[in-house]
């Protein structure tokens, strides 16, 4: 051990790195490697959002904006939610431009977590969660989901882990790494659990414009009471490929708003200005940007979920995000072992399951934020890589 290490809090020591860093660095140092273990969208943020932060920074935008963001964002974030969900959120009080959902999510541990506090959080999830808690101080229950039923949570579950400490519920749904979308009977038992014992729920609702088929997204929000007992983090990296321009928000009732944004405003003054201006554009002129890449999302989601089950690599159908997250047991490996292999064997890197929850061991999460064509290519690979094993 150096002997420095002793001054590293046991809060953060006590953190794991991140599971999916590995096979990224891994991939990112071989050409040959087809990568699907990113989870971020393989377009380039569409041109008039640019255009739009170019504008700004040529008027000289170059200074902090407000705390909570500006005011053009802050409308139109608004306007969004209340178009989609029929919520409405006061741009003065009840929401702020944030560094992405990361640094929300961040903002709101801090804001709620006392030492010891408990935020019950289902499994497969998205890295973030826990850390996010632990990091507050907060301790992350974690709660385990199951394929079987397509790796959705109820009320009823989340009640067995409630205990005197307990403050929140954490849900993410479209679901990184399952892909899973929660029906609206669970979504509605999980509110009456709210209510019943008095909790906040957070809801991550990064990928809510991703969703195929006929699946419907769930503005927790929206559902009866819950308004006053939400608070609900959206972003635009994924919905609109900008998750570079390290923008999101946070939106709920005033007093939990007024906290975060506190923390948020020690912590980071304001979110980068030009991508604000972007963030505007995005949420004016997106429609069909991210008309047309659900589209393609949808494509390579079939493609890939026929072909994984061709495989016998079992996938419940994703019904929202960019991830499909098999079962790979099929091939005599855990989702650990099979990523390593396949990585080794045939140049394709995945995220073993286990690394969202210890609930997730058994699977690999393949993101399909990537070309059509290279989903192809990893599938052939795939293909040769499970007739050895298989
Ligand atoms: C479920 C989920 N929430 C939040 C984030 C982070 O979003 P942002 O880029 O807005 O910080 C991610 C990124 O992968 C995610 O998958």
């Amino acid at each position: 051990m150096s002997n420095t290490e002793r001054f590293i809090s046991k809060r953060v020591a006590a953190v794991p790195p991140s599971g999916i860093r590995k096979f990224f660095d891994i991939a990112a140092q071989n050409p040959k490697v087809i990568s699907l273990s990113i989870g971020e969208p393989d377009f380039v943020t569409p041109k008039p959002f640019i255009d739009a932060a170019k504008a700004s920074l040529d008027r000289g935008e170059t200074a902090y904006t407000s705390n909570s963001g500006t005011l053009a964002l802050r409308n139109a974030i608004s306007r969004k939610i209340s178009a989609l969900y029929d919520v409405t959120y006061d741009p003065d009080t009840e929401i702020f431009a944030t560094v992405g959902v990361s640094e929300g999510m961040n903002a709101v541990a801090n804001a709620m977590c006392d030492f010891g506090d408990e935020v019950i959080v289902p499994q497969p999830c998205f890295v973030a969660y826990t850390a996010a808690v632990q990091f507050a101080g907060g301790v992350a229950v974690t709660v385990p989901t199951s394929g079987i039923n397509g790796f959705q949570i109820d009320g009823e579950t989340i009640e067995r882990y409630i205990t005197v400490r307990t403050k929140a519920i954490l849900i993410g749904y479209p679901n990184n790494p399952t892909g899973g979308v929660n029906s609206m009977e669970n979504m509605l038992s999980i509110a009456r659990v709210a209510e019943k014992h008095d909790l906040i729920v957070w809801s991550d609702e990064v990928y809510d414009r991703l969703i195929y088929g006929s699946a419907k997204h769930v503005c927790f929000a929206s559902l009866p009471g819950m308004r006053e007992r939400t608070i609900m983090f959206g972003g635009f990296s994924k919905d609109y490929a900008m998750t570079g321009w390290r923008l999101g928000y946070v939106c709920g009732p005033k007093t939990l708003v007024d906290a975060a944004k506190k923390v948020h405003q020690y912590i980071i003054m304001s979110a980068p200005t030009m991508s604000q201006a972007a963030g505007v554009a995005a949420l004016e002129q997106g429609e069909p940007f991210v008309a047309s890449m659900v589209a393609e999302y949808d494509r390579r989601r079939t493609l890939l979920v026929r072909e994984l089950n061709n495989m016998s690599l079992d996938c419940f159908e994703p019904r929202g995000a960019f991830y499909a997250f098999p079962n790979v047991s099929k091939s005599g490996m855990n989702g650990d072992a099979f990523a390593n292999a396949l990585l080794a064997e045939e140049e394709v890197a995945l995220v073993p399951g286990g690394a969202f929850g210890d609930c997730g061991r058994d699977h690999v999460r393949i993101a399909y934020a990537q070309s059509y064509e290279k989903i192809e290519i990893a599938l052939e690979r795939m293909w040769k890589f499970m007739r050895r094993h298989g």
